[in-house]
């Protein structure tokens, strides 16, 4: 393997998320900015995604005697640190030049669940082997060749991924008016590292006199999800699920886990907070699979509050994006130490001992 070019050192030492984003954008062109900032159209949906949980009211509990907090859990059966995981995104080398190999390092280290993406610049087996005995999931778009996404989930299972997040929200990319502003091309900026064939979701339906036509990665149905289930033994976590009735047909389609997703608003803008549908889902699949969340994930709060309404787990997707930036492994190792105690903190301030301890009562639906 060539030797890299290793980004410049920079004292990864940020102190809050603030001051990280700040740092982390200031560095980068108007193009990189607007296609990891933005999200679709107006970012009605981006900015509903924080909101949610900035309104999220959390109850303090006193005098239980909390000597220590535990935050563990199992995701899959896996044993994971923290009930948080890095969300899989596209194109890390585009921010770092060790790529997704700094994330998957630093997340392995600190015990954290990390997705790697179908659009990644590394390829999986270099990201298996820098995560190490770290547990790791691979992100997968459909490929309407179906050779292609064969070889895909092979290499991922070889390479020691244990699930495959399948992300259903994208048959064409939503309308990014900040990434179309700064002219960050999709699918020719950057090389794809997963797999030689692979095709990135299509930027737009074609005209074809006044019928607008999708690629073939495009028609997925349900259908997809029986085949993916004789493609690998790997467990399906179905990413992109706004709906009761979606993430039922997930359960019957034989998926072990869904992840609440809308996409970090980045997709159809309109789309409701995540945090506003989890509870409804959650009721809806009860145990049959378990139900993640991302999008506007910010704090430990963040983390306890998407606890508290269904979630077993959820992911947190631009903030790693700009600790890698600022700072690679060690940036992201700083931010994972920084989130785990701002959430051992939020367990602390209402009296959550463990994560099973994080009931509805903790932050009750508003009435
Ligand atoms: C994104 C894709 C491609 O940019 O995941 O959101």
């Amino acid at each position: 393997m060539p030797a890299r070019r290793r980004s410049p050192g920079v004292d990864p030492g940020f102190q809050t998320l603030a001051e990280l984003e700040a740092r982390a954008v200031a560095r980068w062109s108007p193009a990189l900015r607007g296609y990891v900032e933005g999200g679709a159209g107006e970012e009605r949906t981006l900015s509903r995604n924080r909101t949610a949980f900035a309104e999220a009211v959390v109850y303090p509990r006193v005098l239980r005697g909390v000597a220590s907090v535990d935050p563990r859990t199992t995701l899959l059966g896996r044993p994971v640190a923290v009930p948080f995981f890095v969300s899989p995104m596209a194109y890390h080398g585009a921010i770092h030049a060790d790529g997704e190999t700094a994330i998957a390092a630093a997340a392995s280290e600190a015990g954290v669940l990390a997705a790697f993406g179908t659009l990644s610049t590394r390829s999986l087996e270099e990201i298996g082997r820098a995560s190490g005995p770290g547990l790791r999931w691979f992100q997968l778009y459909h490929q309407a060749d179906e050779a292609v996404e064969r070889a895909l989930l092979d290499r991922a299972a070889a390479a020691g991924f244990s699930a495959i997040a399948v992300t259903v929200d994208v048959p064409v990319l939503g309308v990014r008016d900040r990434q179309a502003q700064g002219g960050f091309a999709i699918d020719r900026s950057v090389p794809v590292g997963t797999a030689r064939g692979v095709r990135p979701p299509a930027r737009s339906p074609s005209d074809d006199h006044g019928v607008f036509r999708l690629p073939a990665e495009a028609s997925a149905t349900w259908e997809w999800l029986d085949r993916l289930r004789q493609l690998t033994r790997l467990p399906l976590v179905v990413k992109g699920i706004l709906t009761p009735a979606d993430a039922r047909r997930c359960a019957e389609h034989g998926a072990q886990g869904i992840v609440v997703s809308n996409h970090g608003g980045r997709q159809l803008d309109g789309a409701p907070a995540t945090l506003d549908v989890l509870p409804e889902i959650a009721r809806a699949v009860g145990d049959r699979l378990e139900v993640y969340l991302d999008g506007g994930v910010r704090r430990g709060v963040d983390v306890l509050v998407a606890l508290a309404r269904g979630a077993r787990a959820v992911g947190v997707g631009r903030p790693f994006l700009w600790a890698l930036g600022v700072g690679g492994r060690s940036g992201v190792a700083r931010y994972l130490t920084l989130l785990k105690l701002d959430l051992a903190a939020a367990m602390a301030l209402t009296g959550c001992r463990t994560v099973a301890e994080i009931t509805p009562d903790v932050s009750p639906l508003p009435r």
